[in-house]
């Protein structure tokens, strides 16, 4: 859920929002035990009103802008905080998010969404579950911890300000899915627009957790030229340094799909190359992204909230 303080951002004391920013991660920090995982992550909003003290944003973090084809409804987009709240009792995690709301006195919720990972599991040190479409998600991921750090999380040294060293950008997109437009086309089609078969193989026959073919395929007969997977990882060297973790929603009357999601230490070179290159792909046509936003994930624990209000310095 995206939460929001009242009132124009423009008009935020710096103590004032220090304080709200202090109570948010302690509520979220209290819930975050017993088989939950909860975090915060900032949003552009929090910064809308000029940099809170003197301080430094995350230099790429803005309002998420719209890509080709994007309907975003400001009311289920953008946002102050991110809080995500998950874990394996539905209930638990409701309860959570709720208790995060009631003491997180003064902030409201802007948007939420329920998500769910259907065949939730781990193969290979992967994630992985079956998204609405019936395909396996994941595999794409890196399988070790010390890759998704890698790709994950901001290290010194890349211009980011030094309390955001130790973070990372997520990315989420609310991806509405045209689930009866897709389930008449056959099975085989379906292959042909992801790229991969529904159960991770490749389509020239590589087993799942190994290289595809490209190279030998200049042409896309086995793997066509605009399939996600092909336009979202064209050099099988140089993997996009993000880590997808998306899960599945359904809120009645045919709005159901994904509630895309990844992390990575650098926007440009994660998200936005990769979604740039998925303009032309052939699944488009299925998709429509109708919320979200971009967010920062702080490092861990609560001293980024003094970095964060530290007067900048002569480097700012
Ligand atoms: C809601 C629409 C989407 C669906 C249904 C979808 C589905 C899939 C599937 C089934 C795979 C193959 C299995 C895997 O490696 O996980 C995959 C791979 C991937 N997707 Fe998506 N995806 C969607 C949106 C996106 C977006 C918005 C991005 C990033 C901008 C993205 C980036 C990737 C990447 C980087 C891979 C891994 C490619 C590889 O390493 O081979 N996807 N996606």
């Amino acid at each position: 859920m995206a939460l929001d303080l009242p009132g124009d951002p423009a008009g935020r004391k710096p103590a004032a929002l220090k304080a709200a920013l202090a109570r948010v991660q302690q509520s979220v920090a209290a819930v975050d035990r017993d088989g939950v995982d909860a975090w915060l992550a900032l949003g552009s909003r929090v910064f809308a009103g000029g940099v809170p003290g003197g301080a430094q944003r995350p230099r790429q973090l803005r309002a998420m802008p719209s890509s080709a084809g994007d309907l975003l409804d400001p009311a289920q987009s953008h946002g102050d905080v991110l809080v995500q709240v998950t874990g394996a009792d539905k209930r638990a995690v409701r309860e959570a998010a709720e208790r995060v709301v009631r003491q997180a006195a003064g902030w409201r919720v802007r948007w939420q969404v329920d998500g769910f990972r259907a065949e939730n599991r781990v193969e290979d040190g992967k994630g992985l579950s079956r998204n609405p479409f019936h395909f396996t998600e994941g595999f794409g991921n890196p399988g070790t911890e010390r890759e998704v750090a890698d790709r994950a999380v901001v290290r010194s040294g890349q211009g980011e300000p030094d309390w955001a060293v130790g973070g990372s950008y997520q990315v989420v997109r609310i991806v509405r899915f045209a689930t009866e437009l897709w389930d008449k086309d056959s099975v085989r089609e379906q292959e042909r627009v992801i790229g991969r078969r529904r159960d991770g193989r490749w389509l020239d026959g590589t087993p799942a957790h190994e290289q595809p073919g490209f190279a030998a395929d200049p042409n896309g007969r086995a793997t066509p030229l605009d399939s996600h997977v092909r336009l979202a990882a064209p050099d099988r060297r140089n993997p996009p340094p993000l880590v997808r973790r998306s899960y599945n929603y359904d809120r009645g009357d045919g709005d159901s799909g994904l509630i895309f999601s990844c992390f990575q230490r650098d926007l440009t070179t994660g998200f936005e190359a990769v979604q740039k290159r998925l303009e032309g792909e052939a699944m488009a046509k299925y998709l429509l992204t109708t919320g979200g936003g971009y967010f920062f994930v702080p490092p861990p624990g609560d001293a980024w909230i003094d970095g964060l209000f530290a007067q900048a310095t002569g480097n700012a």
